[in-house]
């Protein structure tokens, strides 16, 4: 029984999808629908564990899910050929995150990143949920016995713990995979990380040395994906630079964070390297690139706005895209739980 090669990945739906999120994840979404087969899901479960000022509530909630949807397909995600779905429907996430809660290490978990930043000062409030997201990230990516992950940079440390959970199951429970037919003792594949592209960690447009999120308190920080094109406009020419012009090599970038930052995004929205934007904009001032980023960044954007505009309006069709996906998500899963409850022991209906 050999593991097929399978892409997943997830966003959650916080509300303010931005540029970060289009270039760092979902544009590789896209690309790898020619290549594998893929599976991207709307991780509403995860968007629980943050305060209901985060999540923003019950009716906030649903309407995310549908934006991540209507972002997805206007970016050019074909859910007919591949699966786009809401994690909350397949059970077999919360499930196997429960078995995943016994082979992870306390240890492991007390090193991630991440928790330390959203937890913030008052780690004793902050949910359980919070705490558990990566394992959670694991199951979600393991229940399909998936084998890459396109995700952005700040995703790294959570992928190399998905690695660590499937690891330690295959290694404590060989003898028993081994048994059930998995003669190389492997049940679960160790996901692999694609983090690649020019803009795998795109900045705030207000501080070059702060990642560009859903959170920050200033609009100006981020471009949404909703943004109209005069709204990117404003927020590009307010975004902070520095008073020398553009260097003509990419390591004249590497002090400027600022700088690097445009660049990057203007290679990721262009489909070209840094080194090529220095060519055509090294040694001029910057109110020249940013009229052409404005304009690269509105012919990418614009349609994708206005496509999303047209799914959200039509709440009960989104719905139905996210129904039929999970109906084949839950396939797999199903057959994930299966095999990973004979592996353990747990007698299940037959
Ligand atoms: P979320 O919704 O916070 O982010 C979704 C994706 O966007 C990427 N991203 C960025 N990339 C570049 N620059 C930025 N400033 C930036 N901000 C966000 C994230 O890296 C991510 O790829 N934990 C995941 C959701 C998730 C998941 C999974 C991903 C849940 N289960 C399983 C992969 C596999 C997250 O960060 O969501």
């Amino acid at each position: 029984m050999a593991i097929v090669e399978r892409v997943f990945s997830g966003v959650q739906p916080t509300g303010n999808l931005h540029l970060g999120n289009y270039l760092g994840a979902i544009v590789n979404f896209v690309k790898l629908q020619e290549t594998h087969n893929c599976i991207y899901c709307v991780v509403d479960l995860h968007a629980l564990t943050q305060g209901i000022d985060v999540w923003g509530g019950p009716a906030e909630l649903t309407r995310n899910t549908r934006e991540v949807t209507a972002a997805f397909i206007a970016a050019g995600i074909d859910p007919k050929k591949h699966i786009v779905f809401n994690q909350s429907q397949v059970t077999g996430h919360a499930e196997l995150a429960w078995l995943f809660n016994c082979v992870a290490r306390v240890g492991w978990l007390n090193r991630m990143t991440q928790f330390k930043e959203k937890a913030g000062k008052d780690r004793e409030n902050a949910s359980v949920g919070l705490y558990d997201y990566p394992v959670l990230m694991a199951a979600d990516i393991l229940v399909y016995r998936a084998t890459h992950v396109p995700v952005g940079e700040d995703q790294k440390q959570h992928l190399e713990l998905s690695r660590d959970i499937a690891q330690k199951f295959n290694n404590d429970f060989g003898d028993s995979i081994r048994s059930h037919g998995h003669n190389e003792g492997i049940y679960f594949p160790l996901p692999e990380p694609l983090i690649t592209g020019p803009a795998t960690r795109v900045m705030s447009l207000r501080d070059g040395t702060k990642k560009m999120s859903k959170s920050d308190a200033s609009d100006n920080s981020r471009i949404n994906l909703t943004d109209d094109a005069d709204t990117i406009a404003q927020k590009i020419r307010k975004a902070k630079t520095d008073p020398e012009p553009l260097p003509t090599e990419e390591k004249g970038l590497e002090p400027r964070p600022e700088a690097d930052n445009l660049v990057g995004i203007y290679a990721a929205l262009a489909g070209v390297t840094k080194q090529a934007v220095l060519q055509d904009f090294g040694g001029g001032q910057f109110s020249s690139f940013k009229n052409a980023l404005v304009d690269v960044c509105v012919a990418k954007l614009a349609p994708i706005a206005g496509e999303m505009k047209r799914l959200v309006a039509d709440p009960g069709h989104v719905d139905s895209i996210l129904n039929e996906g999970a109906n084949r998500a839950r396939v797999i899963a199903d057959e994930t739980m299966r095999a990973t409850k004979d592996i353990l022991g747990l007698i299940r209906q037959r």
